[in-house]
């Protein structure tokens, strides 16, 4: 078999099989094809597409080009979460520690900011002494002990997605349907837990704007796990603005400390309620979703999610004392009130070129190498809806130098929109799909 003769048969239109996707994905990951055979491939998949069997074979194949993670040493059901991808978006920090308090354990491998969205693991290191590169066996140990651990891959998962992917930036092929399906999935798969929960992001700050691409995604990203032997449901959320109040990696773990000790509430919380539901009922904990919530709610309200919480951070080299006293994250030199200067009606927010304006205040990186500053970034005052007035609180920014502050303020300005008109809110989620259903909610 060769390359050249898989090229051909994909060009006509004619299904792979699975030898034949298994050298493809085996290649990627081992460098044996020359890029521009393997770009060729992309762009064959991005224009014919693929059929289910195909996606679920790459899937699988992308998959097995490296370690897969065995958790069968952790007792009962674990179920793992994945985001694909948004602003102020820390509903890990929040459901992690929450679902873990409620029996069910948490393995979870996380991933790191790039562009306009914020990554778990970076908000996690700013936590004074945090450690996000455990071993395969602490990381197991640490579940085992005490439910929870959010950690960076622990192996070497899915290199064959390494390679496709940065192909797949610089050949205009990032969006085809297949290619993110066994692109997630197979991340996924490797990190190795019994069902997965999706939150697929739609709106001006996700990978998909629009409702119907967003559903789309969610039910192939289902059907293709299904298949693979992994119970999926997916929810899809609203990325119209970003979903908590607090943009930036310190900022973040604050929101997310002040809503498990029940100081703060909000779109954030509501979000992270709803997803480690969805993992609770395919835990088996519960039987119906709601049952799920209020288990959860009663974790929050007992405080024996931010205990948790806690008990991760310690387990994890960090300090547990910021969970009570979050004045000891990095704070920034500089921060700063603005208001809204106009009166009206918020209607519009880029989400991306917010998490924009606080990447250009050093909260991430322009490149996978970048370093960051845990402090900085601000915390939103306004949300879509809101009716205000010139001297209405905007936001408050947490910057490096007063020049950062100025150009940041400069951004957020452009990036929100008051409008004369009054203007509904917008809503946390837009649709759901089970292996059975797709729902718009
Ligand atoms: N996230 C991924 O991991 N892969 C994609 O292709 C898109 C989003
Ligand atoms: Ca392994």
């Amino acid at each position: 078999m060769t390359m050249l003769e898989i090229l051909e048969k994909k060009k006509l239109g004619k299904p792979l099989s699975r030898a034949e996707i298994r050298f493809f994905a085996q290649a990627a990951a081992e460098h044996t094809v020359p890029d521009y055979q393997l770009a060729a491939m992309l762009m064959a998949i991005r224009l014919l597409g693929m059929t289910d069997e195909e996606t679920v074979e790459l899937t699988l194949a992308m998959r097995d080009s490296g370690d897969v993670a065995d958790l069968s040493s952790i007792p009962g059901v674990k179920v793992d979460k994945h985001s694909t991808g948004g602003v102020g978006d820390t509903t890990t920090l929040v459901l992690a520690p929450l679902v873990a308090a409620c029996g069910v354990p948490v393995a979870k491998m996380s991933g790191r900011g790039l562009g306009h969205t914020g990554g778990t693991l970076d908000k996690m290191e700013s936590i004074p002494g945090m450690r996000v590169a455990l071993t395969e066996e602490e990381f197991l140990r640490q579940v085992r002990e005490i439910g929870v651990a959010v950690v960076g891959q622990t192996g070497r998962l899915a290199p064959a997605d390494k390679v496709l992917y940065a192909l797949r930036d610089v050949t205009s092929t990032v969006d085809s349907i297949p290619l993110i399906v066994s692109s997630i999935l197979s991340k996924k798969l490797a990190a190795g837990s019994d069902a997965i929960v999706l939150d697929v992001k739609a709106g001006s700050g996700a990978i998909m704007r629009d409702l119907d691409s967003s559903l789309l995604l969610a039910e192939n990203l289902v059907r293709v796990a299904t298949l693979a032997g992994k119970p999926t449901i997916a929810l899809i959320s609203g990325m119209d603005q970003p979903l908590g109040t607090h943009v930036g990696n310190a900022l973040e773990v604050r929101e997310a400390i002040d809503i498990l000790s029940g100081r703060a509430g909000g779109d954030l919380k509501e979000v992270s309620l709803t997803l480690g539901g969805y993992m609770l009922v395919l835990a088996g904990k519960v039987e119906t979703h709601e049952e799920a919530v209020a288990m959860l709610e009663r974790a929050l309200g007992s405080g024996a999610g931010l205990k948790k919480l806690a008990q991760m951070i310690a387990a994890q080299g960090g300090d547990p004392r910021v969970c009570e006293d979050v004045s000891l994250l990095p704070q920034a030199p500089v921060q700063k009130q603005i208001t809204c200067g106009q009166s009206g009606y918020v209607s519009r927010m880029d989400t991306a070129a917010l998490g924009m304006a606080a990447q250009g205040m050093g909260a991430g990186r322009l490149r996978a190498e970048d370093g960051i500053d845990y402090s900085v970034g601000f915390v939103l005052q306004v949300r879509i809806g809101d009716r205000v007035e010139p001297d209405t609180p905007l936001c408050v920014l947490h910057a490096r130098t007063e020049a950062d502050a100025d150009r940041a303020e400069a951004a957020i300005r452009r990036a929100i929109t008051v409008g004369g008109e009054p203007c509904g809110r917008a809503k946390n989620f837009l649709g759901l799909v089970t292996k059975d259903m797709a729902v718009r909610l």
